[in-house]
């Protein structure tokens, strides 16, 4: 069941999934690729997921994430982190840029990137959260566009989380992303109000 584009809106965070229902794991791939177009700071592109999905590690999650229900009912919830660091030498996005805009224009977007994002602890948590939180979305409106619920979470143990899933180095944490099918047996309640342009925009 495609979802036409505008309606991608009608998304919800649906915290009851059917626990009866998979998520074909064509269907995940299908998902992150289509989400993985988010845009990113240089299109560095800071962020890795873990797809959980056995028995095993969503029970260690379900612990860490303050036994939310849903990480146990939905077929995968994904870790999505960021990556303090990835302004660095080592991101293949730089071998990109040299090959298109050559090594002059390579250094240049090299240098201004690194003092962008990692002259401050605050600028590297800003790079790292602020393009990890666009994928974010990106995912969940992708899997909205094929049939396919979610519920964002970071009502979690950040550090726990990385420790116990293996995330080394400047890998942190960002949010959690439950993916299944809403159960119908459920009631969800209906959407909160949201601030419009008049509340939220100040035209300067
Ligand atoms: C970054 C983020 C973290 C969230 N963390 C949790 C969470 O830990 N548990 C939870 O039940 N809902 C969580 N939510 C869901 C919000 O409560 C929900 O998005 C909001 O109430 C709006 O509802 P809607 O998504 O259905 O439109 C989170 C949402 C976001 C964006």
């Amino acid at each position: 069941m495609e979802v036409p584009v505008n309606r991608i809106f009608e998304r919800r965070s649906i915290n009851f999934f059917d626990p009866a229902r998979e998520l074909e794991d064509s269907l995940l791939k299908e998902i992150i690729d289509l989400a993985a177009n988010a845009p990113s700071a240089f299109n560095l592109q800071p962020w890795d997921i873990i797809a959980v999905k056995s028995d095993e590690a969503k029970k260690k999650l379900h612990g860490l994430a303050n036994q939310q229900p849903k990480i146990l009912e939905a077929p995968v919830t994904l870790i999505l982190s960021g990556d303090r660091s990835a302004y660095g030498d080592d991101n293949p996005q730089w071998s990109f840029m040299r090959e298109n805009y050559g090594n002059d224009g390579a250094e240049r977007a090299k240098g201004a990137a690194s003092f962008l994002y990692g002259s401050t602890e605050e600028r590297k948590i800003k790079f790292a959260e602020s393009n990890t939180g666009l994928l974010a979305m990106s995912i969940m409106y992708a899997a909205k566009s094929l049939g396919v619920d979610s519920h964002p979470m970071s009502g979690i143990d950040f550090e726990g989380i990385k420790t116990q899933f293996g995330l080394e180095g400047e890998k942190e944490v960002v949010m959690l992303i439950a993916l299944g099918y809403f159960d119908e047996e459920k009631v969800l309640h209906s959407s909160a109000p949201r601030r419009r342009f008049e509340s939220l925009v100040k035209i300067a």
